[in-house]
């Protein structure tokens, strides 16, 4: 269903809006939804890759504290909303195999490496987007991986022009802005040079008219079942 949509639906750290955010919970609820992608952000700790947004756990589980402090172990003993646990990266990509690719934000130190490395004996092809605001880090993915297809994020309307050609020279497939940084003028102008342009994030059917409007090829949204009835619907 989702294929004839005017734009592809990404479910933003699961679909936070519907669900506790960076949980299998909300990976699967995006899935159930109609998603085709989903977003979650990943950290390093110690030698496994955990999926949470912050480098401390106060905002998203019932515990206290930075996750390099707390260690695996108790970080795997909290509640990250609804009995959920924190998931590894693993745990995503085989709950979404076959059914919906699986964008991967980088956050945090040493990730990049621990991320090409995970995938490594994995299929990713067209199910894995690694992406990061730290264009660094993308990078060092590239430098290891010659051909992981990566987003290149960025926040702010200046900042446009300079990821266009980060993305251009990383071979990047994908330039994702903030809502704030978009402009249809650049988004065509990506699409010229080959990039895709999904932009973050949608939060209610104004935001989804301005994604519409720029003609972007696909958004993050926080809550898929809203955007997929407006799209169908109409969103006026
Ligand atoms: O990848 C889009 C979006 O997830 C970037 O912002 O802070 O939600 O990770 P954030
Ligand atoms: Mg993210």
């Amino acid at each position: 269903m989702n294929e004839k949509l005017p734009l592809m639906v990404i479910g933003h750290r699961g679909c936070v809006g519907r669900a506790a955010e960076n949980t299998l919970a909300a990976v699967k609820l995006a899935i159930e939804q109609g998603c085709r992608w989903v977003e979650v952000d990943v950290h390093l700790l110690g030698e496994r890759l955990v999926v949470i947004h912050d480098e401390r756990v106060d905002r998203t589980t019932d515990g206290v504290g930075c996750i390099g402090d707390l260690g695996l172990d108790r970080l795997r003993e909290l509640d990250a909303g609804g009995g959920e646990k924190v998931p590894f990266i693993e745990e995503v990509l085989d709950v979404c195999e076959g059914k919906v690719g699986v964008n991967i934000e980088l956050k945090g130190k040493g990730v990049a490496e621990a991320v090409v490395n995970m995938l490594e004996g994995r299929r990713w092809e067209d199910e894995v987007i690694v992406s990061s605001f730290d264009w660094e880090m993308l990078k060092r993915v590239r430098e290891m991986h010659d051909s992981v297809p990566i987003a290149v994020l960025f926040s702010k309307a200046r900042e446009w022009e300079g990821a266009i050609q980060q993305a251009l020279s990383l071979g990047a497939r994908w330039v994702n802005p903030s809502l704030r940084a978009l402009d249809k003028g650049w988004v065509r102008y990506a699409q010229g040079e080959g990039l895709m342009v999904a932009v973050y994030t949608v939060r209610g059917t104004g935001d989804l008219r301005k994604v519409i409007d720029s003609e972007a090829d696909a958004c993050f949204v926080d809550d898929p079942k809203m955007v997929m009835e407006a799209l169908w619907n109409g969103y006026d």
